[in-house]
Order: C-alpha cells, then sequence, then structure tokens
C-alpha cells in the first residue's frame, strides 16, 4: 500500500511542479490537425528554422510526408537538408556534447514536446522572445526566462523589446471603453512586449499565423495518430451499438425457457 502511494505521488510530481511554475497568463492556440496546409507550412518551418538545432527523431520523413500529402520528391528536395533518405528519422548532425557547451543546454529532441508543455505553451513562448543585452545570445523570454535558445524567427517576427506600455482594461474577459467618447479605457502595464516596425518580414497577424502552423505541426508529431484514433474510435462505437441489440435479441431467447 505504501509503495502504490508513492508510486502515485511521484506519477502526479510533474503535474505539481508544473503547476507551482509561475509565469506570463498564456494566450489560448486553436489547433486544427485536420489543416492539411497548416501542418505542410509548419513542417516547412520546422525543418528550414528549428532543425539545425533540434531533432525529431522518433518521426520519419515518409510518415511526414504521408499524413501530410506532400509527395516523396518534394519532401526530399525541399524539407531534407541532411542527406537522409525518405525511409529514415528526422535525425540532425548536432552532437549534443557540442550543443551544449555552444549553448549551455543541449537543444532537447521535440517530437514530443507538445504532449510535455502543450500547444499553448510552445505558441506563447516562440512568441515571447525579447532583446536583452545581459543574455549570451542578446535575447531572453518571458514564458522560458534565461532560455539558452537564440531568438531563431527574429527575421519574421522582427525585433521585439520589453517595457511598460499603455494597454486597454479588460474586464470579466471584456475590453473597456469610456461610456461617453467610447475611447479605449487604458492602464500602465510593464513586462509588456513590443515588436519594432519594420524590423521583420511579417506583419503581426502573419507571424502569429506561422507561428501556430508550426505549433500544429508539433501538436501532430506528438501524435500522429490523433486524427485516426478518433476515426476508430467511433467505429468502434457503433459495433457495440449493433451488436449489443443482437446480444440483447439473444439472452431474450434464452431466458424464454427459463422463466
Ligand atoms: C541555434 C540552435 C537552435 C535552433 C535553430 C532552435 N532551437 Fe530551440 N532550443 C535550443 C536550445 C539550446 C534549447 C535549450 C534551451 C534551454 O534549456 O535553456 C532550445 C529549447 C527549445 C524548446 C524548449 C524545450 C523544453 O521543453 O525545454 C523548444 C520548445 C524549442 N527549443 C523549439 C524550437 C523551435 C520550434 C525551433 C524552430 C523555430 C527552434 N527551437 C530552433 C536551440 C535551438
Amino acid at each position: 500500500m505504501k509503495k502504490l502511494f508513492a508510486v502515485l505521488i511521484l506519477a502526479a510530481m510533474p503535474v505539481l511542479s508544473f503547476a507551482a511554475e509561475h509565469g506570463p497568463e498564456l494566450e489560448k492556440v486553436d489547433i486544427d490537425l485536420s489543416d492539411k496546409a497548416a501542418l505542410q507550412d509548419g513542417a516547412r518551418t520546422f525543418a528550414n528554422y528549428c532543425m539545425g538545432c533540434h531533432s525529431a527523431k522518433f518521426q520519419r520523413y515518409e510518415r511526414v510526408a504521408d499524413d501530410l500529402g506532400i509527395p516523396h520528391d518534394l519532401m526530399l528536395s525541399n524539407l531534407v537538408f541532411t542527406g537522409a533518405k525518405i525511409g529514415d528519422h528526422m535525425n540532425i548532425g548536432m552532437q549534443p556534447a557540442d550543443a551544449k557547451t555552444w549553448f549551455g543546454a543541449a537543444p532537447p529532441d521535440l517530437t514530443l514536446v507538445a504532449r510535455v508543455r502543450g500547444t499553448d505553451w510552445l505558441y506563447g513562448y516562440l512568441k515571447s522572445f525579447y532583446e536583452d543585452p545581459s543574455r549570451p545570445w542578446g535575447v531572453n523570454n518571458t514564458v522560458f526566462p534565461n532560455v539558452g535558445m537564440p531568438n531563431v524567427l527574429v527575421g519574421l517576427q522582427g525585433r521585439q523589446v520589453i517595457g511598460c506600455k499603455q494597454v486597454q482594461i479588460v474586464e470579466d474577459g471584456k475590453k473597456q471603453y469610456d461610456p461617453l467618447t467610447g475611447t479605449p479605457l487604458t492602464h500602465e502595464a510593464c513586462d509588456q512586449l513590443t515588436i519594432k516596425e519594420n524590423t521583420g518580414t511579417l506583419n503581426e497577424a502573419q507571424f502569429d499565423e506561422k507561428v501556430k502552423n508550426l505549433v500544429t505541426f508539433l501538436a501532430y508529431s506528438a501524435n500522429p495518430v490523433k486524427l485516426q484514433h478518433q476515426r476508430i474510435g467511433t467505429y468502434v462505437l457503433l459495433y457495440l451499438a449493433f451488436f449489443f441489440v443482437f446480444a440483447y435479441l439473444l439472452k431474450r431467447e434464452y431466458w424464454k425457457d427459463v422463466h
């Protein structure tokens, strides 16, 4: 019994430690795993911007190509930069020991990161790098303070800075306006992120979309059979319902003679 109790406590620990972590409130992101265009765009961003340092080694290129509807030759010419073959796992050349010397922390494999961190966290993390000259790469992150990763998407997003600014007051989820003039009611808030205009190739809405697509791809990668599961689940329920009718009729038939 004692052992069981210890196991339960250990099992609950990751949950407890996550719950205790403080950070900025995370924006909710709506992920649609059936959106092929979003998944393809996310896969492209992942191969171009992330696989220099992060592997997705529990995933094969071929599987991704087939699931996302990308022809094998296009996959090989556009998304595979390591000379890997279509059936290979999505590994990278960087050695963890080297990475640790360069970044202070080895970039973890990202196949399952969406399960560990959740999609809201990933979305927030990738959007929350800001300039901080005191850090080795000149950037910090509000969602992952003192992170060892450089801001690899800065060319798309532009340079983001942190500071105090006027933000609109929100009460019970509603933006507040002056009842007489209709102008937004604001207050000064600090630790706010602002993108410097025209420092990135995408505008804010486009960048949000890009990151959302990338997170969609990571969510797929962490659970490639999720869509399949849902379909199979429906069949199983239909089968059970169908089977029940016959089981019931059979039972009635048997018990007729017993009564
Ligand atoms: C130049 C190398 C480099 C590139 C490129 C890079 N990362 Fe990282 N990343 C790192 C390092 C190093 C860490 C570990 C940081 C730490 O623990 O302080 C990290 C950590 C992370 C984490 C946190 C993992 C965790 O659970 O602790 C996520 C998520 C992540 N990276 C996503 C991405 C994505 C998505 C991309 C592509 C847009 C990307 N990274 C590109 C180096 C990189």
